[in-house]
């Protein structure tokens, strides 16, 4: 096939960091070998993007973001055998390679083979797949889905059942594993457990869902947002999360992105069985301070992406638990909005009104 060309212009470029989104119209190439072309159906907006644009991440501009993003094959390049044309997918900001040390580990699931610590912005053969007035745009993380036709490695896809509802299973491909799989795969809270979510967020709020799951009898949640926490702390967090608990969390989870809050986590822990989990994902400059000698007493520091979950494997499952009724991500998607609108998604999310949105082109 030759390169696409829109009939209605709906990518969005960041031509530098902190920019406005800039709606364009953006050549896309065909699939190279083991490489897939997708039609964006649904996309969310994750805070991972609003780090990256905000330049917290070190990704290369000019690029078109977004990860989280469930679309139909379009096109396959040479050599791709796990799906067809006209395949429902989801587009995996993680990559399952089925080769690397990480994923021939039973527990492991950071592949070698992802873009995101750190981000080339390029595709695995170190070329881009889109072009804007004669520019080179980068990739976000191999995954770019605030775009109607995007290009992926065939190992950042994952197909998934024909009956899924492709407005809303775009958060099964980074939020609901990120934060359902961080409470009931990596923690794997147990039954009358007391656990602190430290930012109410999308990823904080299906944490929460994958703790009720789990049986946790008390779920501390922690924002600035004072629409979902409406309390003014005298005192640092963790004093009164250790009061509220007598001697501190069972689970601590950090879903925010900053070394502040993370302490704060940690601090929360019960010092002998306490378990730490870092889910949010801090600017790539930043350094955390712990008090060393405090570690020796038991609690566990973890960090977790995307659930633990071996990507490719587990999202077509939640997929089927959610068609099933075994999980409802129905309450995660606060708005549904179409493309042309994303600067309104923006700005909602950064008035902390949405957890995700998802359009439809
Ligand atoms: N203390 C408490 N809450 C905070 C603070 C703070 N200092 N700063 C921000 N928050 C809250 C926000 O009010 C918001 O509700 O954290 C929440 C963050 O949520 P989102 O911006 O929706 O981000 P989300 O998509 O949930 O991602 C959270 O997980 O995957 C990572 O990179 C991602 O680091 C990000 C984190």
């Amino acid at each position: 096939g030759s390169a696409l060309s829109a009939q209605s212009p709906t990518r969005a470029v960041a031509w530098k960091t902190g920019s406005t989104l800039a709606i364009e119209e953006v050549q896309v190439e065909p699939p190279k070998a083991q490489e897939v072309r997708i039609k964006v159906i649904s996309t969310g907006i994750c805070g991972t993007d609003d780090h990256a644009l905000k330049g917290l991440l070190s990704a290369n501009f000019p690029l078109i973001p977004g990860h989280e993003g469930a679309g139909i094959v379009e096109s396959i390049g040479k050599g791709v055998s796990s799906m067809k044309p006209g395949d429902k997918v989801l587009i995996l900001i993680i990559p399952q390679c089925r080769e690397c040390s990480a994923c021939l580990h039973p527990e492991g699931n950071f592949c070698e083979k992802q873009d995101v610590l750190p981000s080339s912005g390029l595709m695995l053969d170190g070329t881009s797949r889109f072009t804007c007035k004669g520019k080179k745009i980068y990739h976000s993380f191999r995954a770019s889905t605030f775009t109607e036709y995007t290009v992926v490695p065939e190992i950042a896809v994952a197909k998934i059942d024909a009956a899924a509802p492709m407005d809303k299973v775009s958060i099964i491909s980074c939020e609901v594993p990120t934060g359902y799989g961080a409470a009931v795969n990596s923690a794997k809270v147990t039954r009358g457990s007391t656990c602190v979510v430290f930012g109410l967020g999308g990823i904080g709020s299906a944490i929460v869902m994958g703790c009720k799951a789990s049986g946790a009898s008390r779920i501390i949640g922690i924002d600035i947002n004072e629409e979902k926490f409406p309390r003014n702390l005298k005192k640092p967090v963790q004093e009164v999360v250790m009061e509220m608990t007598g001697a501190g969390a069972d689970f601590a989870f950090e879903a925010i992105g900053l070394t502040d809050t993370m302490i704060a986590a940690w601090d929360s822990c019960h010092r002998s069985y306490g378990v730490c989990l870092i889910v949010g994902l801090a600017p790539s400059s930043s350094k955390l301070s712990l008090k060393a000698s405090e570690i020796v007493s038991g609690r566990t520091l973890k960090g977790v992406c995307l659930g633990d979950y071996k990507t490719r494997d587990c999202t077509p499952q939640l997929v089927i638990d959610y068609l099933q009724n075994k999980i409802n991500i129905d309450p995660l998607i606060t708005h549904q909005l179409p493309f042309d609108q994303l600067h309104k998604a923006f700005e909602l999310y950064h008035a902390g009104k949405t957890k995700r949105f998802t359009y439809i082109p």
